[in-house]
């Protein structure tokens, strides 16, 4: 099926009914959406009753009413609410006064979550516990407790009878796209990582233990609620215990800003000097920066250099945004080090590193070039990039 804005069946009574944003260019006015997004919302028809599994952005709603009008639809029981951010909740206000008769159905800290965002009375809400289960008539609906993925509430719904989960945020990818199941795709792989990235990175040792929660469930299908459906589960869980392990990659990411050359030439010459060492280098100019994929930059690679001149005495200010970022989404990286040339004097090196709070890393010696770099400057890239090869063997991913 390729058509966009229709309902899409995917399997005999479940429908995703949601909608395709090909327009959005940014999320939380911070991530950058190349691809657009999708807000998924799926109808699920048992024999008795029929429940809605989130619903769209609130400029999206008619869409969804559209859907659902496409299907017949005129009853809806149960309105099940994963997750409260507004993407995914925004439309149920609206919801509820087109389909009076609908229990919002969500775990207790996402019922008070959504009567504070979207100031619903409790008697709104049917509150489930971790493992309760819903009859909709031969089909049931099991709540699945998966916090932090991205918020504190997150919860999944597992369909016994058709061996499907419902992930909400887990496992989505912001790609607009009217392919409704993935495949392998390697685009969706990519923007599968790149949502990890921006999004679930910062959670990681949680995620690893809600992968662990849901490891024994059958499943047919994982239908998340941005991006294509998995009708090949194997394919997204594979990734992401991939990028939530341990497992660092013999790689550098270099992301640097520079004025007038001086530092530009500084980074060249040690992506030059790791890439004779061995060592896959990924370079971004902060100048130019897509949040993004600096973000999918850092998802495994062992080690993350700046390189950032000095302005007003302190680190030029996108060196300092992107340490910020950095810090936020807590990378496994395992080792940082700072160049840059400055013209007199400056903090560069001790404002950077005051930015990364939260990072478990081994600082490794600066470089730092008065000017443009010469003789002294090079030699000293060059103690760098043997000290970054020296603490990849320690850890045994170079040779
Ligand atoms: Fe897609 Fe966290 O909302």
């Amino acid at each position: 099926m390729t058509r966009a804005q229709a309902a899409r069946q995917v399997k005999a009574g479940i429908y995703e009914v949601g909608a395709i944003d090909r327009d959005r260019r940014l999320f939380d006015e911070l991530i950058p959406l190349p691809d657009g997004t999708s807000y998924n919302a799926y109808l699920i028809q048992g024999s008795e009753r029929t429940a809605l599994l989130d619903t769209v952005d609130p400029p999206k709603i008619d869409l969804l009413f559209e859907h659902l009008e496409q299907l017949g639809v005129t009853d809806i029981d149960y309105v099940i609410s994963h997750h409260a951010e507004q993407d995914h909740s925004g439309g149920i206000p609206a919801m509820l006064e087109r389909y009076p008769g609908a229990k919002v159905v969500t775990n207790a800290k996402c019922r008070d979550m959504l009567m504070d965002l979207l100031c619903l009375g409790e008697e709104e809400f049917l509150t489930v516990e971790d493992g309760q289960e819903l009859s909709l008539g031969g089909r049931t609906l099991r709540f699945i407790k998966l916090p932090w993925v991205h918020w504190p509430e997150t919860m999944a719904s597992y369909l016994p009878e058709d061996r499907i989960l419902f992930s909400c945020d887990f496992f989505g990818a912001h790609l607009a796209t009217g392919t409704l199941f993935a495949g392998e795709e390697r685009a969706v792989y990519e923007a599968a990582q790149r949502y990890y990235a921006e999004i679930m990175m910062p959670f990681r040792g949680q995620i690893t233990k809600n992968l662990e929660k849901i490891k024994d469930l059958p499943l047919e299908i994982i239908a998340p609620s941005h991006g294509p459906i998995y009708d090949n589960p194997r394919f997204i869980l594979e990734a992401y215990r991939d990028w939530v392990s341990d497992k660092v990659k013999n790689e550098v990411v270099l992301a640097y800003v520079s004025m007038h050359g001086s530092t530009k030439k500084m980074a060249e010459y040690l992506a030059e000097a790791l890439i004779k060492r061995r060592i896959t280098v990924k370079q971004f100019d902060l100048a130019e920066l897509d949040l993004g994929k600096l973000a999918m930059g850092i998802v495994d690679a062992a080690t993350l250099v700046m390189g950032a001149p000095t302005v007003l005495t302190g680190a030029h200010p996108l060196a300092a945004y992107a340490a910020l970022v950095v810090n936020a989404l807590r990378p496994k990286t395992k080792f940082v080090a700072l160049i840059g040339s400055y013209g007199w004097a400056g903090k560069m090196v001790e404002e950077l590193t005051g930015l990364f709070t939260r990072l478990k890393v081994e600082l490794l010696e600066p470089v730092l070039a008065r000017g443009y770099p010469r003789e002294a400057d090079f030699a000293a890239l060059d103690r760098l990039a043997d000290a970054v090869l020296a603490k990849h063997q320690e850890i045994g991913i170079a040779r």
